[in-house]
């Protein structure tokens, strides 16, 4: 369960918003369900999955993680960029313990990094491995050449049999990625046309992945229909992911220009990194959205925690934490006597002590206005859950600016500069 909490945020209560929004969060879902709003062409995740997914692209889901556990392999190579990239690693770390993964090796290719990208051309040469490439428009430039440097190293590996360790996730029939695929034999799963980039971890964009890494899918699917099923049939009100989205809009109408979104688990950071693209691809347009940042506590706590606390006041904070966690870490009795001085935490949690600090920083941070959305615990059902909050609120935040949330004419303007030096 996701809860979104108000009670820190200093200056308007949960029922003042619901009091000042309800009726324009009501417009809001309206023109979401009627297909009116702007980019109405993008919003079948509303009615995610459909039944041509579980015909056809689930089977494949499946007997490609047959297939590549039959043959041993270890380590899979996942090359995508943006919405194609971002909540894949998002909900992998978020639902798995890093030193204790059930599945295969998930190893993320994403922007031309050379260092990055020699080592792991090198070191794939003793690995049993495998390619997941995805794009929905299949000509993205970074992943285009990224997929050339890697298919290269799997065929001079495998030759001929490399085509059975490669499964590309893009558009149904066009772009460069089909029509290479339905050429050389690779399998191939399905974008739906009517999803955009970022609101799409939840297809095989990111269920492929996630499956080879060892998560329950069907839970990530049943958290994420259980959210939608309720945005849809309770009330405007009723819904957290939209109350964030106004309560969002009132802090950017009162003069906040920056929110820092939080977070105090290592493994939630990615999920930070999903909420940074959904947000600023969905409404930065006309100038007239917040700015989203990131923040991993503690560790930027010693260091722009000094900004916080004495520089501007432009910016307010968004806290994404959990309830319970997966693995349990009790302060120990000291071999060593009390020399570390820390007797009186023994048999502490270290999530009571996290816990601690996120409320030291609340207090500490007495006039910023801070805004919290709480997490049951860090599993595949929650994290479905998640991934439909911050669609609705994303799509909610962008209505409310009157702008359209699934588009991103800005991302345009450096591919065409990049185009003219390519040719
Ligand atoms: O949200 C979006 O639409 C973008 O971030 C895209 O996901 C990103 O640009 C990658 O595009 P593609 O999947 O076509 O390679």
């Amino acid at each position: 369960m996701i809860k979104f909490n108000l009670n820190n945020s200093h200056c308007f209560s949960k029922q003042d918003i619901i009091e000042k929004y309800s009726s324009k969060l009501n417009e809001v879902k309206v023109s979401l369900l009627n297909r009116t709003c702007l980019g109405n062409d993008y919003v079948g995740w509303l009615n995610w999955p459909t039944n041509e997914f579980y015909a056809k692209d689930l089977p494949i889901i499946d007997e490609v993680y047959d297939e590549w556990n039959a043959k041993g392999i270890k380590t899979v190579v996942v090359i995508g960029i943006g919405g194609s990239y971002i909540g894949i690693k998002g909900a992998i770390d978020m639902c798995t313990q890093e030193f204790h993964r059930r599945g295969m090796k998930i190893i993320y290719v994403s922007g031309l990094h050379t260092t990055y990208n020699a080592s792991l051309l090198k070191k794939l040469e003793r690995k049993n491995w495998g390619i997941v490439v995805i794009s929905k428009s299949g000509t993205t430039f970074e992943t285009a050449v990224n997929f050339r440097l890697f298919r290269e190293k799997l065929y001079a590996k495998y030759g001929a049999e490399h085509a059975s360790r490669i499964v590309a996730v893009t558009d149904r029939s066009k772009g460069v990625l089909k029509e290479l695929s339905d050429k050389s034999g690779y399998r191939t799963l399905i974008i739906p046309d009517d999803i955009g980039g970022r609101y799409s971890t939840i297809t095989p964009v990111g269920l492929m992945a996630m499956k080879l890494a060892g998560l329950n899918i069907t839970e990530v699917l049943n958290g994420w229909k259980d959210t939608m099923d309720k945005f849809m049939n309770q009330p405007s009100t009723m819904s957290d992911a939209m109350l964030y989205a106004a309560a969002r809009k009132e802090l950017l109408d009162m003069g906040k220009q920056v929110e820092v979104f939080t977070t105090y688990e290592t493994n939630l950071r990615f999920i930070g990194e999903h909420y940074k693209q959904i947000f600023a691809e969905s409404e930065g347009k006309q100038a007239k959205c917040l700015i989203p940042t990131l923040a991993n506590h503690s560790e930027d706590l010693h260091s722009i925690g000094q900004l916080y606390q004495e520089g501007p006041k432009n910016f307010f904070e968004t806290t994404l934490m959990y309830k319970s966690v997966k693995g349990y870490v009790q302060i120990p009795e000291s071999s060593f006597g009390n020399d570390d001085g820390l007797d009186k935490l023994v048999g502490k949690e270290l999530l009571q002590l996290n816990h601690w600090i996120h409320q030291s920083v609340v207090q500490a941070h007495n006039q910023i206005p801070n805004l919290a959305i709480e997490l049951e615990t860090c599993d595949e059902y929650t994290c479905g859950e998640l991934f439909a909050f911050m669609a609705i609120a994303a799509a909610t935040g962008s209505i409310l600016l009157g702008v359209n949330p699934f588009n991103q004419p800005g991302v345009e303007a450096y591919k065409a500069e990049l185009k003219k030096k390519i040719k």
